[in-house]
């Protein structure tokens, strides 16, 4: 989807609406042309649109070509929004390391206002206690390697699952499989074992279906752009009708979640039983700090609910369809990652997660397929708290914040030959993805840096792994450019525009 093309049909219909801002804002920037200097430098852009025809469809890759002009913070205004880009991992490092907190607080789009989300989303919610409250939980007793241990098991029974679906559809069609889209169906699976304990991709749960059906109708909606998010004084009107869509479609998710609430409450009271998911952790919270609430509420608790599955179903599998697209791409490295899987593992044991310590170079690729395609290559974007100084430049209260992670993965001045696929560059490396190494951040950094990373860790190798380990895989040769076109497509993250279709034969072993 084009970023600002999606608005041209409604263009017209506004611009009488606009013209008489036009004409203020031409005003106000004449007197405030003293305090624009000390802005960072940036392309000038048209009165009241700014910059947002610019960026094209895929802005992550625009805004990389900016940096030589104008240098690693490059200032645009998007509609009547202030925004800040940061293109190097020096300006990356400054940011998080001396300018986190100033600009801890997140950009909310319009349809993540929807019955309140962002309030009770860990991603959006206010810089404060409940996010205080909430990271803590996530990243100290729900998604800690304690916590993911004690739950190998049910991540090994999805991946089986996942086996067993894609040998049924080979047996079934000698064409490819749409690689994402069954990794999808098994992150969302996983993530509902992991979380409620349901198996909610299964044909025969009706509930399960309504709640899978629905998700993916509310990541859709909040992909899409949305022109008041440029020019939120539009909000009365909702041109696109996209909040009215998110406002029906979060109100159907909020309902099912809440009747998956109230059986557990019964089967807890019924059996006394306490169940080893994400939710126990959840209900056992108990507030003892000072403004801390006693109990979470039921809408927090279903709000954080909802918030896990967007966070970590399309980021997972659009992670493993670029792994696959780019090994399938470089059959030197696919080569080599087959070796060491069968050396490591031989040829009758299945994937397990402890084995991840041994694949070294399984890690390098899960690496360089994040440095290169990060899900969300913007990161989450930030809000400026207050007017800050930041690189000798002033930073307006309320501007948002780029971080342009795709760019900084592919920076000459930190990478060698960075637009290839090489996980070589790993192996002798101590760069990590955990918010210290700034040249690669695909899971962010400082306070809010992902709260996910070693469920996510664990689930990329172990899907991978396993997708590798049971099949040779080959491209689908009637959607060969398809399958191996690099394009992106923005959406909740960035995903590859022509999906990827992949031919899995099984190999010649008995497991
Ligand atoms: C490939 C997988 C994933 C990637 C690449 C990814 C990436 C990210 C990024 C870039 C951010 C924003 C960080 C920032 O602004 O500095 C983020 C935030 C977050 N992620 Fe992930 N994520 C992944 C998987 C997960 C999973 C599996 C979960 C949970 C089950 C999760 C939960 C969260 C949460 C709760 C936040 C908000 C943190 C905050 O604002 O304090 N993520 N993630």
């Amino acid at each position: 989807m084009e970023w600002a093309w999606e608005y041209v049909n409604i263009f017209w219909s506004i611009t009488t609406i606009l013209l008489p801002f036009f004409f203020l804002q031409h005003f106000h920037r004449r007197r405030s042309s003293k305090n624009r200097r000390l802005l960072p430098p940036g392309p000038r852009g048209w009165p009241l649109f700014g910059n947002m025809f610019e960026l094209g469809k895929e802005p992550h890759k625009t805004l990389m070509g900016l940096k030589q002009k104008y240098g690693p913070v490059v200032w645009l205004k998007l509609g009547s929004i202030n925004t800040m880009v940061m293109l190097s991992a020096e300006a990356a490092a400054e940011f998080f390391k001396n300018h986190d907190g100033a600009f801890a607080e997140r950009s909310v789009t319009e349809v993540m206002k929807s019955h309140g989300y962002y309030k009770g989303s860990v991603a959006l919610a206010p810089y404060g206690t409940y996010w205080r409250i909430m990271k803590r939980i996530m990243t100290v007793q729900m998604l800690v390697n304690k916590r993911i241990n004690e739950t190998m098991d049910v991540r090994r029974k999805c991946i089986d699952d996942l086996i067993e679906w894609i040998r049924n559809r080979e047996a079934n069609s000698s064409g490819g499989i749409h690689v994402a889209k069954f990794v999808f169906l098994s992150s969302f699976n996983m993530l509902g074992k992991l979380l409620l304990s349901r198996e909610l991709v299964d044909p025969k749960s009706k509930k399960g279906s309504e709640f899978f059906a629905a998700m993916v109708g509310l990541m859709e909606c909040s992909g899409h752009q949305n022109i008041v998010d440029v020019f939120p004084w539009l909000r009365w009107m909702d041109p696109q009708g996209l909040r009215r869509k998110m406002d029906r479609g979060l109100g159907k998710t909020i309902e099912i979640v809440s009747g998956f609430l109230k059986e557990r409450f019964e089967e807890r009271e019924r059996t006394g039983e306490k169940k080893k998911d994400f939710l126990e952790v959840l209900l056992e919270y108990e507030g003892k700090g000072k403004d801390e609430p006693e109990k979470l509420s039921d809408q927090e608790l279903i709000l954080i609910i909802l918030e896990i599955f967007f966070a970590g179903s399309e980021t997972t599998s659009s992670s493993i369809e670029w792994a696959m697209t780019e090994l399938l791409c470089n059959p030197e490295a696919m080569d080599k990652v087959k070796t060491e899987l069968s050396e490591v593992l031989g040829d009758t044991k299945k994937f397990e997660e402890a084995d991840i310590d041994n694949l070294k170079y399984l890690q390098a690729v899960v690496k360089e397929t994040l440095r290169l395609h990060p899900p969300i290559p913007f990161l989450v974007p930030r809000k400026a708290i207050q007017e800050t100084e930041f690189m000798g430049y002033h930073i307006p209260k309320g501007t948002q914040v780029f971080v342009n992670a795709w760019a900084i993965g592919r920076d000459p001045e930190c990478w060698k030959d960075p637009f290839d696929f090489k996980p070589e560059r790993f192996l002798d490396s101590k760069i990590e993805y955990k918010g210290q190494n700034f040249e690669f951040i695909p899971f962010g950094a400082g306070r809010r840096i992902c709260a996910g990373i070693p469920l996510a860790h664990r689930m990329l190798h172990l899907v991978l792994g396993s997708l590798l380990h049971e099949f040779d895989w080959e491209i689908d040769c009637s959607v060969l450019d398809e399958a191996l076109d690099t394009q992106d497509r923005m959406g909740v993250t960035v995903r590859k525009l022509k999906p990827l279709k992949a031919i899995p034969k099984r190999k010649n072993k008995t497991l």
